[in-house]
């Protein structure tokens, strides 16, 4: 089995996965959420100290299981230099302990695995990656390549959720907590800006839209129900923009498989916006369980499976983190 750490943002997680099943075996991780909420977003030392305490913890769990262990996975890039460098001081003492062969996963390439986790991985294929730190279309022919189609000019997708939620006074991570109060709302209530309307290429842009709704927010005091409306507001045309430039992607190239991946994707209106347009194209929309959504090390070991089997192997003394690599 491949024994797996993630720990580029606020989540210390390890996982066990069979190489030649792609099971996963055991998985566990501890979430940072209420730790960083006080402050509305990850802070990056507490994050790191919140590291050196819950992954010695995971690991002391599956001791038992180290002499089966054929090779160590970690996410070395990208993400936050501090809490990356834990993983990777870990997965390093571990390959070097135990004499396994190492394997540096991007995280990014991670959440694309979030949909083969006990399954044969399905190539080529289209993704979405929504996530806190990254919004992105790539696709990949094989698992060891990566083209980037589209990114975001600004803010990120979940970014700019964490973001109003801040500024509503709803904590972190703003996501789920903004998709709750969205249901209550009416979506058509407040005009908001349409990001990139007259645009012609594939991008992304959040930030114009974010400032929409501070300006909404300083204008005068809402009520509740308010509250809720611009939410539901800021949410659609949030998703609307998403699902824009999935239509004109989908209509240029018009793939067999697309996929909607990172923690944002856990989103419902938004797994259903992008279904509509993948029905409307014949694509099949893959999608992975919610509980794999957001950052784990489950994901981690499937996608260093290839690895394995290639023998793509990382030295000990070579592995590097990178903290603002994309998908190289
Ligand atoms: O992939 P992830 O767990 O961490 C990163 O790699 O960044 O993604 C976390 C991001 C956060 O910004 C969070 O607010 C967002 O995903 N997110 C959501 C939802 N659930 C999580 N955004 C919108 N709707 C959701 N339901
Ligand atoms: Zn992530």
């Amino acid at each position: 089995m491949i024994l797996s750490i993630e720990s580029s943002c606020d989540d210390s997680a390890i996982a066990l996965t069979h190489t030649i099943t792609k099971e996963l075996i055991w998985h566990k991780k501890i979430s940072q959420d209420k730790e960083h909420a006080r402050y509305g977003g990850v802070v990056p030392e507490l994050a790191a100290r919140l590291h050196t305490e819950a992954l010695p913890r995971l690991l002391e769990e599956i001791k038992g299981y180290l002499p089966d262990v054929k090779a160590i996975a970690v996410t070395n890039r990208p993400g936050l230099s501090v809490t990356l460098l834990e993983g990777v001081v870990m997965a390093k003492t571990l390959a070097g302990v135990l004499d396994r062969p190492l394997i540096g996963i991007n995280h990014l390439i991670g959440h694309v695995y979030s949909l083969f986790i006990g399954k044969e991985a399905i190539f080529p294929l289209s993704v979405l990656l929504l996530s806190g730190g990254h919004s992105m279309i790539l696709e990949m022919e094989t698992p060891f390549e990566a083209r980037l189609v589209a990114t975001t000019m600004d803010d990120s997708f979940g970014e700019s959720f964490d973001k109003v939620a801040k500024m509503m006074g709803l904590g972190y991570p703003g996501g789920p907590v903004i998709e709750v109060l969205a249901r209550k709302g009416d979506c058509n209530a407040i005009d908001l800006p349409r990001p990139l309307l007259r645009y012609p290429g594939l991008a992304f842009s959040f930030s114009g839209l974010k400032n929409a709704v501070r300006m909404a927010l300083e204008k005068r005091e809402l009520s509740d129900q308010e509250r809720a409306d611009l939410a539901a507001s800021f949410q659609v045309r949030a998703i609307d923009h998403v699902a824009r430039m999935m239509e004109r992607y989908l209509s240029k190239k018009q793939p067999t498989h697309v996929a909607v991946v990172g923690g944002a994707s856990a989103n419902l209106a938004l797994r259903d916006a992008i279904a509509t347009i993948c029905n409307r194209y014949h694509a099949h929309l893959l999608l992975a369980e919610i509980a794999w959504c957001s950052d784990n090390a489950a994901m981690i070991g499937r996608a260093a499976i290839p690895f394995y089997e290639a023998k793509k192997f990382d030295s000990i003394e070579n592995l590097q983190i990178f903290p603002r690599s994309e998908l190289n």
